[in-house]
């Protein structure tokens, strides 16, 4: 695990731009596992720049997102598959049909999350994914449990997160309470795991994260057992790390 600490969020979006640039030069090719929230926004916005200035292609580039709230139709602006044509997709020489957001309209949730599952592994998995955390844990949308949860599946969203995600919704019973997301299996198969977090209200759970015990009640506890993780944090969220 190696823990990169930078003065402040566009220091954090620069640097973790970087390691997904240094990926697509390494293998333009590449399977890259993406994430929403507004933590990795910044880090999108040096990724289109570069690729403004020529310095990234991504025409080769395929990619998997980590999840997608269900029932929300794709031109929602809350959806995700709005979100990373947003931010990303609709500003880079990215192939649309080489991007992909599990399906949130499927109603079938069964088959949708066997397709999303079988698709990155057709694609070889993730070469590198990249993580946001939640206030809780939660990575993708993995909330705390029993136990972890292998592959791409339906979970029912915790308040704790639906209160979180309101500010972007009219009011909290406009957000969805379901999302289909990769499970912690499907995350732990990516080759190189990139975790972007932000801001004081972040430093208790990087701490505990990254240097608790490792439980399926802090589900990104299990990033400490991945060979290839690498953590970009600003100092603010970096702050309740032992010294
Ligand atoms: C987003 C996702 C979530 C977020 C997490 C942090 O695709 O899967 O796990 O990464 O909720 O969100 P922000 O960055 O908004 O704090």
């Amino acid at each position: 695990m190696r823990i990169i600490v930078t003065k402040d969020y566009e220091d954090m979006s620069k640097k973790a731009a970087a390691i997904i640039a240094a990926q697509v030069a390494e293998k333009p090719d590449c399977v890259l596992g993406l994430a929403t929230g507004s933590t990795p926004i910044g880090t999108y916005k040096n990724l289109v720049e570069w690729y403004e200035n020529g310095s990234l292609d991504f025409s080769q580039v395929r990619t998997v997102n980590l999840d997608e709230y269900r029932g929300l139709p794709r031109d929602n602006d809350q959806s995700y598959y709005y979100f990373m044509h947003d931010n990303l997709f609709n500003h880079v020489n990215i192939d649309e049909a080489n991007t992909n957001v599990p399906d949130g309209t499927n109603p079938d949730a069964d088959a949708e999350c066997a397709r999303y599952e079988a698709l990155i592994a057709s694609y070889g998995g993730q070469d590198l994914q990249l993580l946001g955390l939640g206030h809780n844990g939660h990575i993708g949308f993995n909330e705390p449990a029993q136990e972890f949860d292998k592959t791409t599946h339906c979970v029912d969203l915790q308040e704790s997160t639906i209160e979180a995600n309101k500010r972007f919704f009219a009011s909290a019973d406009d957000v969805p309470k379901q999302a289909y997301t990769m499970g912690i299996g499907t995350i732990m198969k990516a080759k190189k795991i990139l975790v972007v977090a932000n801001g004081e209200g972040k430093a208790d759970i990087v701490a505990k994260a990254f240097f608790g015990p490792v439980t399926p009640e802090v589900p990104a506890s299990i990033l400490q057992f991945h060979p290839n993780v690498t953590i970009v944090v600003d100092e603010a969220a970096a702050s309740k790390l032992p010294r």
